[in-house]
C-alpha cells in the first residue's frame, strides 16, 4: 500500500450532497410510505393534536427540499466544478463499445477492469443517469403534490405551473401513483449501487469506498 499514489477524485461539494442526497432518500422513503398508508394514528383525544399525518408530511416535504437543493447544487458542479471534470469526461467512456464490453466481462468476472478516461465505468453512467432522471421526475410531482397543501409563498408562486404539469400527466391521482412508482425505481437503485460500491472497493482494492468519504482513490502503481 505505501507505493500507492492518491489520485483526487470527488471534491468536497460532491462527497457532500452524495451524503445529504442518501439521508434525504432514506427519511423520505421513511415518511412517504407512512403517506402512502397510515400505518399508525395517534390515540382519539378533545385536544387539537392529532396531526401525525401533516407532521410526517412536514417532514416529508423539509426532506424533500433538502433533496431538490442537493441535486440542483450536483447538477451545477456536474456542468462547472474543475475536479467534476472526471465525471464529465465518463461520457467519452461510455461513447466506446470496447470498454462497454471489457467492462460487463469484468463483472462476470472473466476480464480484467478495462482503463477508464474518466471516473465512471458506462454501466455506472447510465446507471446514474437513469437516477437523476427518477430523482427529477419524483421532485417535479412532489411539487405538483406540495402545491395543493400549502397555497401561500412559494406554493401559490409554483401554483399555476405545476397544475399544467399536473393536467399533462392526467391528474392529481396519477400524479401521486407517478411519485410513488418513482420511488420504488429509487429503492432498486439503492441496494444495487452498495452492492457495487462493495464490489468495486473489494474487486478493484483503490479504497472506492472511501472515496466519497476522504474524496481520495489509491491508484496501483502500474496505472
Ligand atoms: C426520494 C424521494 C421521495 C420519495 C421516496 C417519496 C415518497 C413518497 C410517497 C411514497 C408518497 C405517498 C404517495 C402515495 O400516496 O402513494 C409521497 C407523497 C408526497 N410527497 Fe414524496 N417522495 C420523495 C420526494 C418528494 C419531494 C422532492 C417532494 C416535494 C418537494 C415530495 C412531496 C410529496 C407530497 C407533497 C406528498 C403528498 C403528501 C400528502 O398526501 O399529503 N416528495 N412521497
Amino acid at each position: 500500500m505505501n507505493n500507492r499514489k492518491t489520485s483526487y477524485q470527488f471534491s468536497s461539494g460532491l462527497r457532500w450532497t452524495h451524503w445529504i442526497r442518501a439521508i434525504a432518500i432514506f427519511a423520505l422513503t421513511a415518511t412517504g410510505f407512512y403517506l402512502a398508508y397510515v400505518f399508525v394514528a395517534p390515540g382519539i383525544s378533545d385536544e387539537p393534536v392529532l396531526f401525525l399525518n401533516a407532521k410526517m408530511r412536514m417532514w416529508h416535504l423539509v426532506f424533500g427540499f433538502l433533496l431538490i437543493a442537493a441535486t440542483i447544487f450536483k447538477i451545477y458542479l456536474f456542468i462547472f466544478d474543475r475536479t467534476s471534470r472526471l465525471e464529465r469526461v465518463s461520457f467519452i467512456d461510455f461513447l466506446n463499445p470496447k470498454i462497454w464490453i471489457a467492462q460487463i466481462k469484468y463483472y462476470l468476472f472473466i476480464g480484467k477492469h478495462p482503463k477508464l478516461r474518466g471516473v465512471y465505468n458506462p454501466l455506472q453512467v447510465v446507471a446514474y443517469g437513469s437516477l437523476y432522471f427518477l430523482v427529477i421526475l419524483i421532485s417535479i410531482t412532489g411539487l405538483v403534490l406540495y402545491v395543493h397543501s400549502y397555497h401561500e409563498g412559494l406554493g401559490g408562486f409554483l401554483y399555476d405551473y405545476m397544475r399544467s404539469i399536473e393536467v399533462m400527466m392526467g391528474g392529481l391521482a396519477s400524479v401521486r401513483e407517478i411519485h410513488h412508482i418513482a420511488m420504488w425505481g429509487i429503492l432498486i437503485f439503492v441496494p444495487v449501487h452498495i452492492y457495487m460500491a462493495i464490489f468495486n472497493s473489494i474487486m478493484g482494492k483503490e479504497g472506492s469506498m472511501d472515496s466519497i468519504i476522504s474524496g481520495y482513490k489509491f491508484k496501483k502503481p502500474e496505472n
